[in-house]
């Protein structure tokens, strides 16, 4: 039945082996296979009506209205759900995230995955058909499609079209993490943009493509048999060589800033003392500390120590993925 109208939320979720390139930009499939793991306490929130006339779609972020860029992501997905349904003209869309937008905090991913379940739900598609949902979602940002299923997520390139599939619920290991918030305003260069960039002009462009599927498969398996060693060092190198393709991008992009910089060598120091913990960056300044289940009360008092109050500092785990709150009938 179609409903017309429905609100989901869902959550950021932070690559722990990174999507970086795009294999096909207008499909955004990816270069190379990602994973990530859904958060707790970041949350985009969606409501999407459609009206059965045609016209031109409107959509609210934070109560304003969207930008032109935005407004084209959110079509997207409108778009694929539209062609998915019958009878369905334009839409009113209304996003919301608890948390600061494009800053590196994967706002971009936590909505659209919220417009594409409530896009989904609304138009009356079944709302247990996550995988179709998650394909419609990365129309709008790539990242989207791993906010859908919950926990421990992959997206892998294909023959026939990239796959999105949960790899462990958040039970499986409820990894803690702060969230280094160096910076609340919104970044320069886009990451689509970005990754664009790097693949054009960076000579580590193929060291990338070459090692990204090695330390995804490495990276899969840490997380099956929860070794936080592994998981360590692969996730910074990883972290790492994604950002070395754009500072070596000709000119250089830097999503990192000098602050960020400080609470990398923090995360260092807290982990020479004895404390398990790794660092993972996206295309922003913020810096995300993951540590094992139970640490995280001492892995925030250990990062105030390093780095005084001049950073804000938010407490995460590993959490669930989309949720359909309401569908009017
Ligand atoms: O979803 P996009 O197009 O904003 O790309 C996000 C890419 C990174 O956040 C930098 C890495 C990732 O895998 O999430």
């Amino acid at each position: 039945m179609t409903r017309l109208a429905a609100t989901a939320t869902a959550p950021a979720n932070f690559a722990l082996s990174k999507y970086w390139g795009k294999r096909d930009a207008a499909l955004r499939e990816p270069s190379v296979p990602s994973l990530s793991v859904c958060v707790e306490g970041l949350t985009a929130t969606a409501t999407v009506r459609f009206h059965r006339e045609p016209g031109p779609d409107r959509c609210t972020l934070q109560g304003r209205p969207a930008d032109a860029r935005t407004l084209a992501r959110v079509r997207r997905v409108l778009d694929a759900v539209r062609s998915r349904s019958t009878g369905l003209g334009f839409a009113e869309v209304r996003s919301e995230s608890d948390f600061p937008v494009a800053a590196g905090l994967a706002s971009s991913a936590a909505g659209l995955a919220a417009v594409a379940g409530a896009a989904w739900c609304a138009a009356g598609l079944a709302s247990d058909s996550l995988d179709a949902m998650a394909l419609v979602a990365r129309l709008g940002s790539g990242s989207a499609c791993r906010s859908i299923h919950g926990g421990f997520v992959a997206w892998e390139p294909g023959p026939h079209g990239s796959r999105v599939y949960p790899v462990a619920p958040p039970e499986h290991w409820p990894l803690e993490l702060c969230i280094v918030q160096v910076s609340g305003t919104p970044k320069e260069v886009g990451s689509t943009e970005g990754m664009e960039h790097a693949l054009r002009t960076s000579p580590m462009w193929e060291a990338w493509l070459r090692q990204a599927p090695e330390d995804f498969a490495a990276i899969a398996r840490a997380v099956s048999e929860k070794d936080f060693a592994a998981l360590t060092a692969l996730a910074e190198a990883n972290c790492l060589l994604m950002h070395a393709t754009t500072i070596t991008a000709r000119p250089a992009v830097f999503y990192l800033n000098p602050t960020s910089l400080e609470v990398l060598d923090a995360v260092l120091r807290i982990r020479r003392g004895g404390l398990f913990c790794f660092f993972t960056m996206d295309a922003g300044p913020n810096v995300k500390v993951f540590c094992p289940p139970g640490l995280g009360d001492d892995l925030a008092d250990a990062l105030r120590a390093e780095l005084g109050e001049a950073v804000l500092i938010r407490r995460s785990r590993v959490g669930g993925g989309l949720r359909l709150l309401r569908g009017d009938p």
